[in-house]
């Protein structure tokens, strides 16, 4: 337990946040093609390393998730994902979940699986080198939904999770997501979310979690994204700061998941959420905030990895740069 309370705090250190690049096979090849590269798991390699060599990363990442292929996979010295992470000072993380299915019962919703057999992937995972795991619930705001059973059902697998991963050694980043699809309005995302965030807290309470050792990713409150008028970054750091204040103090820290609002957006908004004092640290975990324009910049094309590095550089040192107004604004 020690050491994931380290590891959390590490995760979350002043200045610092996590970059998501976990996409599954699945999701990395559609965008792989979008980009107009060919979906072959040496493509996927290569913009991977590319992303975990860029240079710099350390002064603005703390941490990098991958997901399982990634993580078996080796940079082209030789040297595995995990180690190589490690030797550039970010630490590697692995995306434990295998996706959301859709729920027994509860028809349109879905439920995150992955819990079986998870303790003996965990002590793989540990054994090659991850410090941290990833496991995301979706949550759709429409007429009735969330309903009250598809929250309890991911709240509970996120709990199990959570305490399987601190058995393990690894710290658990919860994501708890509330997708921005739809035309609600801010107020909406923000009860929601309240009600998703309140299961979460009583699973995770029910099975004995250390919050200290714990990663909250969670969504920002927005306004849904075919709703007619976008909030400001303040209205955004408000309504956010609202729902997370029901977390503990001892929460070890909270790094937002960017779902899907463009990345200068994100970063406002991140910046904005410094001005409000709260007992943990806010940081960004972002994926595609980061990793889009590196993807665009590079493309494929070998001669443009500097670009594509540049491109995330340039995010991450902005985000970072965005949470250490943090440190001038409330010094400690
Ligand atoms: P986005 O920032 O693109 O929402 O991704 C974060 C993430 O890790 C999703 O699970």
């Amino acid at each position: 337990m020690g050491s994931c309370r380290q590891i959390a705090a590490q995760l979350v250190a002043p200045g610092k946040g996590v970059l998501a690049a976990d996409e599954s096979i699945a999701t990395m090849s559609g965008r792989l093609e979008k980009a107009g590269v060919e979906a072959t798991a040496e493509n996927r390699r290569r913009y991977r390393e590319l992303l975990a060599s860029t240079p710099g990363l350390s002064d603005g990442a703390s941490g990098i998730i991958f997901c399982d292929e990634t993580l078996g996979q080796e940079f082209a010295d030789g040297t595995p994902f995990a180690q190589a992470v490690r030797a550039l000072g970010v630490l590697p993380g692995i995306k434990v979940d295998t996706g959301a299915k859709p729920c027994p019962g509860l028809p349109g919703e879905t439920v995150t699986e992955g819990l079986d057999g998870l303790p003996a992937r965990l002590a793989h995972h540990a054994g090659i080198g991850a410090a941290f795991a990833k496991w995301r619930a979706v949550f759709v705001i429409a007429d009735g939904r969330p309903s009250a059973g598809a929250i309890r059902g991911n709240a509970n697998a996120l709990a199990r999770y959570a305490a399987a991963c601190q058995e393990a050694g690894i710290v658990p980043i919860v994501e708890p997501e509330v997708l921005m699809d739809g035309a609600h309005a801010v107020e909406r995302c923000g009860a929601v979310t309240a009600t998703v965030h309140a299961a979460v807290r009583e699973e995770l309470a029910l099975l004995g979690v250390d919050l200290a050792g714990i990663v909250l990713k969670p969504n920002m409150v927005v306004e849904g994204r075919d709703h007619p008028e976008p909030v400001s970054p303040e209205r955004v750091a408000e309504a956010t700061v609202e729902v997370l204040r029901a977390w503990p103090a001892e929460l070890a820290g909270v790094a937002f998941l960017s779902g899907g609002q463009p990345p200068e957006r994100a970063t406002a908004n991140l910046e904005a959420m410094q001005h409000h004092a709260t007992p943990w640290p806010l940081t960004f975990s972002f994926g595609r905030a980061l990793v889009d324009p590196a993807l665009t910049a590079w493309h494929g094309d070998p001669a443009l990895v500097e670009a594509g590095q540049a491109a995330l550089g340039e995010r991450v040192a902005a985000n970072a740069a965005a949470v250490r107004r943090r440190a001038r604004l409330q010094p400690v």
